[in-house]
């Protein structure tokens, strides 16, 4: 039998377009051209970084990461070093974001990134990997919002039922809720109903325009802050010393466990970036907006988890709402109601922001072509990526009505600490292959920060576990062969490219 041999250039051809990368000139062309509306300042950043940050994670994971669970120990009080230590891990990795998007002011964030470093290969896993970060993080913040609300309409004395508001897995391990389902040919109808009604408010809140969702977000960021200062004040005067003892009463192990937990509520203030073309100045104020809202978002947390350790035995924190437990401990029913309403608008920042973010970036990737062409389509009277907003509000929806929360968060986690990791080491690449492009925001120490952040990045990856790096891995798998069926066919760049040889 004839084996019909491959020749040597058309496979290192092939290999080299794996890692072809985008000239920096043309993603700043891509800016200047960019049809979404440029009406962003630095406060609307700081507000679009604090509303994706603050959430899901201070209400409610915080409690895990203090208790631990069945698959980890808990970190006590020292939740309190958890936190300044994974702040730290993304103060380094926020540094080079800031570096990256100031240069590169395209929607894609940390796809764009790799694209114009790493090459299309990485960038099309990262894409890829984001769709974790933001679809699959919103699915557990859409679901703990819908937790959330329905705690706050009870307080108000109007109760939904169980069925309308959890997933099937919940309700098959409860008998009572299945029993109380009306059926449908004989099929229980379990579905989360608030949870998809939020997501697909949002999304229509999200095609009016960036300018509508920017203030929708300001609003809902400080209802969420003056909750947070209500908490920790009111709270001070409640904290029990003996509470703090032990410190640390599953030493170091327990704070890393915590700390790869509490990931969670940090992540968001690289969503930021996703609004790069939408924004006035992009060079001054992406760094600040992301930076800003870091810092910002750090010093609260800190403080709530001082006031909720304080407040409660750590061993009694293992609950989804950490905060109304706490306040209800000493019968301030009223500010537990205070901090459900905090609750209701933190969550409902975090899936505003994290909504608007993933259409962009798959805008971004459709008009590189790795992408049908159909997302990137601009809608000629509010200028918002609508197919793109649509369609990952009607995907997130979906899911939100019916998936378990469990599991949703790490997977985000590692997911999120992935795409960090990367842009992380294309800043180091982008310093040896393109140091003279104007770089209006600097990591300092380069590369030795940037180098860190690789490392501390991956440290956190490595305290979740081990199920879910299988998925991820599963994930980034599929992602391959989307990407050899469809992308790789599809590419512009590829396109150019070979056109450009051909021509030679
Ligand atoms: N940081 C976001 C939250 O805590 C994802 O909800």
């Amino acid at each position: 039998m004839a084996v019909k041999r491959v020749p040597f250039r058309a496979m290192f051809g092939a290999w080299k377009a794996l890692f072809a990368t985008k000239p920096l000139s043309e993603l700043q062309a891509e800016y200047s051209t960019s049809q979404l509306k440029r009406v962003l300042s630095v406060w609307d950043l700081i507000g679009l970084g604090i509303g994706a940050i603050i959430g899901a994670g201070i209400f409610a994971t915080v409690g895990t990461a203090a208790a631990g669970d069945a698959a980890r120990p808990g970190a006590g009080p020292g939740i309190i070093l958890s936190f300044v230590l994974t702040a730290a891990v993304c103060g380094l990795a926020a540094l080079c974001y800031a570096e990256m998007a100031a240069m590169v002011p395209i929607a894609g964030s940390a796809y764009t990134y790799a694209y114009a470093t790493l090459g299309e290969i990485f960038a099309w896993i990262i894409g890829w990997d984001l769709i974790i970060e933001y679809a699959v993080g919103n699915v557990a913040v859409a679901i703990s919002w819908s937790g959330y609300f329905c705690e706050l309409l009870r307080g108000l004395g109007i109760t939904v039922p169980a069925w309308a508001s959890t997933d099937l897995r919940t309700a098959l391990a409860s008998p009572e809720i299945l029993a109380a389902a009306p059926r449908v040919l004989g099929i229980p109808i379990v579905v989360n109903l608030p949870a998809m009604g939020i997501v697909l408010l949002l999304t229509w809140v999200l095609v009016r325009g960036i300018r509508e969702s920017s203030r929708t977000n300001a609003v809902m960021v400080l209802i969420k802050l003056a909750v947070l200062a209500f908490f920790v004040v009111v709270g001070l005067f409640y904290v029990q010393p003996e509470n703090y003892k032990p410190f640390l009463p599953n030493g170091w192990h327990g704070v890393w466990a915590g700390a790869a937990i509490v990931f969670f509520a940090y992540i968001g203030f690289d969503a930021v970036s996703t609004a790069a073309e939408e924004c006035r100045n992009p060079a001054r104020d992406l760094p600040r907006g992301i930076i800003g809202s870091l810092v910002i978002s750090t010093l609260i947390y800190v403080a709530v988890a001082a006031v909720v350790t304080g407040m409660v035995p750590w061993t009694e924190l293992a609950t989804a709402e950490p905060l109304t437990v706490a306040m209800n401990r000493y019968n301030l029913g009223w500010a537990a109601g205070l901090v459900a309403v905090g609750s209701v608008a933190a969550h409902t920042a975090v899936l505003l922001v994290f909504q608007l973010g993933q259409p962009r970036i798959f805008y971004a990737m459709a008009r590189d072509g790795l992408l049908p062409q159909a997302f990137a389509r601009v809608h000629p009277k509010y200028r918002t990526p609508y197919v793109t907003t649509i369609l990952t509000g009607v995907v997130v929806a979906g899911f939100a009505g019916f998936a378990n929360i469990e599991e949703m968060v790490d997977l985000t986690n590692i997911g999120t600490l992935f795409a960090f990791a990367l842009v992380s080491a294309g800043v180091i690449v982008l310093r040896f292959t393109n140091p003279q492009a104007p770089r209006p925001f600097r990591v300092p120490l380069s590369p030795w920060l940037p180098l860190l952040s690789v490392v501390a990045c991956l440290g956190l990856a490595l305290g979740l576990p081990r199920i879910t790096w299988l998925r991820f891995l599963a994930w980034l798998a599929l992602g391959l062969v989307v990407y050899v069926v469809y992308g790789r066919r599809f590419s512009q760049l590829r396109k150019a490219n070979s056109s450009s040889q051909n021509s030679v």
